[in-house]
C-alpha cells in the first residue's frame, strides 16, 4: 500500500532512507549487555542470509576491538554438524527472530550449555522467547524482503557491544565521535544518487557482477553481491580480494563488472593493486571509496569511481559502503523492472528448514 510507503515508490527506498535516522537515534545510546556476554572470551555470532554478513561484520569489531576469540557461524549449517562446543556465549543475529534455522541452532547451543543471545528486530518473535537474553535492534518493521535497514542496525549494535566491551577509551572516544557525523555523511550519499543510478545503468545488461572487498569490506561485498542477485536477479559473487588469483580473475573479461569496494583503510593500497589486475584484463571497475581514497586513485583506468565521505575511523566505512550497494542494486532492479520489494521466490522469514 502506498500508505506505509509515503512518498517512496518502494519500502525498500524508504527503507533505504531511513538508515542515517537510525543511526543518528541509536549510535550514541548505551546498550545493556548481559554479564555472560561481558566475561565471555569466546563468542559465537550466528544467523543466515544478511543477519549471517552482518555477523561477519561483528566479528572483526569484537576481535579488533574486543580481543574476543570469534567464532562464525551460518546457522542453515551448523546445526548438522553436531559441531562441539565449549563453555561461551551465542549471540544469533535475525530481523524476523522467526528464521528456523537460527532458532534451532540456538537451541543446539543452549542444549550444551553456551548463554544464548538473541540479536533480533521484531519483538517478542520464536527467537526472543528462546534466548536467554534479547537484544533489540530497533530498525523499526522491515517490510523489503531484502535487508537493508536491520543489516545496518544489526551492524551498529555489534559495534557497540565491541564498543562496551573494549578497554581503549581513547579509540572508543574516537569511534563514538565518528557515529555522531556518521548520519550526515550517510545522508550525503543520497544527494549524489544520480551517479548511482548511472552505475547501475551499466550494469544492467550484465550477465554476472563480482563484488571484491579486503577487511570489513569483504562481508560487506558479499551483502553487496547478494542484494543485486535478489532484487536485479543479476548473479553477483562476492569475493575476498586477496581470492582474486586464486579463481575469480578467470572470470574477468570486458563483460563483467567488477565492484570494488577499495575503503582508506590499512588495505587500501593491496586493493588498489587488485584493481589494476582487473584492469589489465580489460574488466570494467566501479570503485566504491571515500575521499581519502579516491585522492588516491586520480589517474587509475577505471569505468568509474563513487565516493562517500571519508568516516573518522575504518570501522564505519562498512555503514557507507553497504548503503551504496544496496542503492546500486535498487536502481539495477529499476532499470530492469524487477518487483523489488517482493523479488520473485523469496520470503521475508524463512520458517521452515
Ligand atoms: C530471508 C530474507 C533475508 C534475511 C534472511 C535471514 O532470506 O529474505 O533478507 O537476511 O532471511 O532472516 P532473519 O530474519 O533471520 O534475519
Amino acid at each position: 500500500d502506498s500508505l506505509g510507503r509515503g512518498e517512496f515508490s518502494h519500502y525498500m527506498l524508504k527503507e533505504m532512507y531511513e538508515q542515517p535516522d537510525i543511526v543518528l537515534k541509536e549510535g550514541t545510546q548505551t546498550l545493556d549487555i548481559p554479564k555472560e556476554l561481558s566475561k565471555a572470551l569466546h563468542i559465537t555470532l550466528i544467523g543466515c542470509g544478511s543477519a549471517f554478513y552482518a555477523a561477519w561484520g561483528g566479528k572483526y569489531y569484537l576481535e579488533q576491538l574486543a580481543n574476543r576469540i570469534v567464532t562464525l557461524e551460518l546457522a542453515s549449517e551448523f546445526h548438522y554438524r553436531n559441531p562441539v562446543v565449549q563453555d561461551g556465549v551465542t549471540i544469533a543475529v535475525s530481523q524476523s527472530g522467526e528464521t528456523a534455522d537460527t532458532l534451532k541452532a540456538i537451541q543446539y547451543m543452549e542444549q550444551h550449555g553456551q548463554y544464548t543471545v538473541g540479536m533480533v528486530n521484531v519483538p517478542h518473535s520464536s527467537i526472543s522467547r528462546q534466548v536467554h537474553y534479547e537484544i533489540l535492534t530497533k530498525a523499526g518493521p522491515e517490510i523489503g524482503v531484502a535487508s537493508t535497514k536491520a543489516f545496518t542496525a544489526q551492524l551498529l549494535c555489534l559495534l557497540k557491544i565491541s564498543m562496551n566491551l573494549m578497554q581503549d577509551s581513547v579509540r572508543k572516544q574516537k569511534i563514538l565521535k565518528g557515529l555522531k557525523q556518521l548520519p550526515l555523511d550517510m545522508q550525503k550519499i543520497f544527494f549524489k544518487v544520480s551517479q548511482l543510478q548511472d552505475i547501475a545503468q551499466h550494469l544492467v545488461h550484465s550477465k554476472g557482477i563480482i563484488f571484491l572487498g579486503r577487511g570489513m569490506s569483504y562481508p560487506v561485498a558479499l551483502e553487496g553481491a547478494l542484494k543485486m542477485s535478489e532484487l536485479s536477479y543479476i548473479p553477483g559473487q562476492g569475493f575476498a580480494a586477496g581470492e582474486l588469483k586464486h579463481g575469480p580473475l578467470a572470470l574477468v573479461d570486458a563483460c563483467t563488472p567488477v565492484v570494488v569496494l577499495a575503503p582508506m583503510d590499512q588495505f587500501f593500497e593491496k586493493t588498489v593493486s587488485n584493481i589494476y589486475e582487473v584492469c589489465a584484463r580489460e574488466g570494467k571497475v566501479f570503485v566504491i571509496t571515500d575521499n581519502a581514497g579516491a585522492e588516491q586513485l586520480a589517474g587509475v583506468p577505471v569505468q568509474d569511481i563513487f565516493v562517500y565521505p571519508s568516516p573518522t575511523t575504518w570501522e564505519l566505512h562498512p555503514f557507507l559502503s553497504v548503503l551504496t550497494l544496496q542503492l546500486i542494486a535498487y536502481y539495477t532492479a529499476l532499470h530492469k523492472g524487477c518487483s523489488i520489494d517482493q523479488p520473485r521466490n523469496l520470503a521475508k522469514a524463512v520458517t521452515v528448514e
